[in-house]
């Protein structure tokens, strides 16, 4: 039996990268998987396709989210598309993916650019987890990307790391809130993932090896890496597991 049959995900930004490595994982183990795209349309269609050729069910759904409108827009598009295959508008699974990376010191950070990564990495998802509230199951699950940035000093990336850091402590924070209902919410911590995020430095000699040196086991992570984690988190395997920052870095940093 599938770890995941007869559930229902929603993953942010799962046209690329990480997102799509869980939405095809969270697929395979049986979830009908609403698959976020902000701008890649042709590469959601791509990810939604691959899974219905092995055998899965998910739909693409696109919605830009550093706006508030933009997540209305996301659950209008999302309560249609359920309400057409389920009769429902409720779902079990919310995967908060969709973010930006930044490489700036705090010397070079502006007030764009701070708007820019907080917007997307911390703004959406709390206004994409608060409008999913009434339509979560009770039971449920919610699984927030942050970063190993956390948990060193990462003064080169300093606003991503403090997005990232406000992701740990909305983890926490909703963890106790949504107790009561069952609803675990867990972040995952990856460390240097080969995705376009990292596509400037893995394509550097020097990044690369940077990059794998990271890991204690000499290697850059892959979006199965992670993904892995992700349907572990979704799965009522880790029913005893919430408020956790969960380390997936390859033992990076140890
Ligand atoms: N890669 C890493 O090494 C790494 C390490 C630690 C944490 N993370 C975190 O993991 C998550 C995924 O990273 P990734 O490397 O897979 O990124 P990625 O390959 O660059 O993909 C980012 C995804 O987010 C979506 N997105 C970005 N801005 C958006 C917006 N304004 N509205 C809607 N969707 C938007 C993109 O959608 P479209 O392309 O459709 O617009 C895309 O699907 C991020 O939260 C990131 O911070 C990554």
């Amino acid at each position: 039996m599938k770890k995941l049959t007869g559930k229902i995900a929603l993953v942010t930004g799962a046209s690329r990268g990480i997102g799509r490595g869980i939405a095809l994982r969270l697929a395979q183990e049986g979830a009908l998987v609403a698959v976020h795209y902000g701008k890649s349309q042709k590469e959601a269609e791509d990810v939604v396709h691959q899974i219905e050729q092995s055998g899965g069910t998910a739909f693409a759904i696109g919605a830009e989210l550093t706006t508030l409108n933009g997540i209305h827009d996301l659950y209008t598009r999302l309560d249609e598309a359920l309400r057409t295959r389920t009769g429902d508008h409720r779902f079990d699974i919310l995967v908060n993916n969709a973010g930006i990376g930044q490489i700036l010191t705090i010397e070079e950070t502006t007030e764009a650019s701070f708007d820019e990564v907080m917007n997307i990495n911390v703004k959406a998802p709390l206004f994409v987890i608060q409008q999913a509230l009434p339509r979560l199951i009770d039971g449920g699950r919610v699984i927030n990307l942050s970063s190993f940035v956390t948990r060193v000093a990462s003064p080169t990336v300093f606003t991503y790391s403090l997005s990232k850091g406000a992701v740990d402590t909305l983890t926490l924070a909703l963890a106790r809130h949504l107790g009561s209902r069952n609803i675990t919410v867990n972040a995952i911590q990856p460390g240097i993932i080969n995705t376009e995020m990292n596509s400037r430095t893995l394509q550097d000699p020097h990044g690369r090896k940077y990059a794998a040196g990271l890991s204690t086991f000499n290697r850059w992570g892959e979006p199965e890496d992670v993904a892995d984690v992700a349907a572990f988190l979704a799965s009522s395997d880790s029913r005893w597991i919430t408020g956790q920052l969960i380390d997936v870095s390859g033992g990076s940093h140890l």
